[in-house]
């Protein structure tokens, strides 16, 4: 019979126990990103992974890729149009208003799959995690201080080298506005040039010409106005001062031509990139959002946050190292024996940081210990017709080649592993 794969662009994520394998560093890449998020007081939030296509409409804006192109969205049963969420953000500030609480401040934290239709490729999937974080109810400042500092926490828990974080500011309502007609003044005389894309922008959404990934257009931008140029001297001033308190930890560069893929970025926006990525160099992103609350029928909110993409980020850490201590479990008696799986269950009771990996099968001696050693383990304890009738186990060191095996009472045996 024919097998049914997988569709393009998603993929299965299963721990296959070789810490090279890039699902290993992912889940390891999440239990220690949340760790961090709780230090840092954020509290989880979980929203659908299907929400009303026009929350992203209007949301991202209609000039975003994520909306032009890549949303998957469908007619339900209804005729009505619903979309796997593209990103995180849209749903967090619209269960916020729903609930009632966008009159006070948050702190919030998310992680789940996000789909977008792009062409696959390196770090680039149709179906991908994202941690995210968003800052509520607080004004330019503070929140952005923090979220660097998230930042560079998570980047220095995982030893990330060659990454560096770029960030901007986009300015104020007036400043960004007449950055904006000046850039359309520019470039009103190449309009000719440009491709039909970067045309549509120059149309609906300016700023966004500056990510353009047409090197024509590229070139001529090269002489077009800068942002720097329009800034409020406070806007200057909080790029530079951020740059100056956390460049110790990261290297942090203020580049004033990042703008941002979706449309609701106002203010400070940050991007963190490797060149260990190639063309999907960007493994996190974000920025403040001040006006999307209100924009989906809320309160004034203003607001900053940002998305880590987990499997771009999980392919810069090295092979993960294992912390707790892992211990094979092997019987070797003819029959099933259930005492047995009586000692392994209290083992793992009373020692929840140890790993217990019991050996189902009925394989030899010499196989399970093959097996015990390939899965990494520290000690093996062995039961045999022996030892189950003299009520002992034996305790095999696997990597401390001067310790010999020893043959303990059951007693013995609970405490070496309650001490391991
Ligand atoms: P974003 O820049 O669109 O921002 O996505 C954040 C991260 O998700 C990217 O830096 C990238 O690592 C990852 N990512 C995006 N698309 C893909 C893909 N197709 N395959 C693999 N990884 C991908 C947002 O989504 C905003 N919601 C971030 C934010 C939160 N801004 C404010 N709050």
């Amino acid at each position: 019979m024919d097998k049914i794969h997988s569709l393009t662009g998603m993929l299965d994520l299963y721990d296959d126990g070789d810490s090279n394998n890039l699902s290993v560093k992912i889940f390891e890449v999440e239990e220690r990103i949340k760790k961090i998020f709780t230090n840092y007081k954020l509290s989880e939030i979980r929203t659908p992974a299907l929400e009303d296509t026009n929350l992203f409409k209007r949301a991202t804006g209609d000039t975003s890729d994520i909306v032009n192109k890549e949303i998957y969205s469908f007619n339900d049963r209804n005729e009505k149009s619903i979309a796997l969420r593209p990103e995180g953000t849209a749903s967090v500030i619209r269960a916020i208003i729903e609930k009632k609480l966008d009159q006070s401040p948050h702190k919030i934290w998310y992680m789940g799959p996000m789909w977008r239709y792009e062409r696959p490729q390196k770090g680039r999937y149709r179906q991908f995690y994202q941690a995210g974080v968003e800052i509520l109810g607080y004004e330019e400042g503070p929140p952005e201080f923090e979220m660097i500092s998230l930042v560079c926490s998570i980047i220095d828990e995982f030893m990330l080298k060659n990454c560096c974080i770029k960030i901007n500011h986009l300015g104020n309502k007036i400043s960004k506005q007449a950055f904006c007609d000046a850039l359309v003044k520019f470039l009103e005389p190449f309009k000719d040039d440009l491709d039909s894309k970067d045309c549509e922008r120059l149309l609906k959404n300016p700023l966004r010409i500056l990510d353009s990934k047409n090197e024509h257009t590229q070139s001529i931008l090269e002489k077009a106005p800068s942002i720097k140029d329009f800034l409020e001297p406070e806007s200057i001033e909080l790029l530079e001062r951020i740059k100056e308190q956390f460049s110790d930890i990261c290297s942090i560069e203020i580049d004033y031509s990042l703008v941002r893929g979706l449309d609701y970025y106002s203010g400070f926006v940050f991007e963190a990139i490797s060149v260990n990525l190639g063309a999907q160099d960007s493994f996190l992103g974000g920025g403040r959002y001040d006006n999307l609350c209100s924009k989906l029928g809320g309160k004034d909110l203003p607001s900053i946050g940002m998305a880590i993409g987990i499997e771009r980020f999980a392919s810069l850490i090295e092979e993960v190292t294992v912390k707790n201590k892992i211990i094979s479990f092997v019987t070797v008696t003819s029959n099933l024996e259930p005492k047995t799986y009586k000692i392994a269950h209290q083992l793992r009771t009373i020692n929840r940081d140890v790993v217990l990996d019991t050996h189902l099968d009925s394989a030899s001696l010499k196989a399970k210990l093959r097996r015990a050693n390939k899965n990494n383990a520290d000690y093996v304890i062995i039961i045999g017709e022996e030892e189950l009738s003299s009520n002992t186990a034996i305790i095999k060191p696997l990597k401390d080649e001067l310790k010999d095996q020893q043959t303990v009472s059951i007693d013995e045996l609970l405490s070496f592993y309650k001490a391991v």
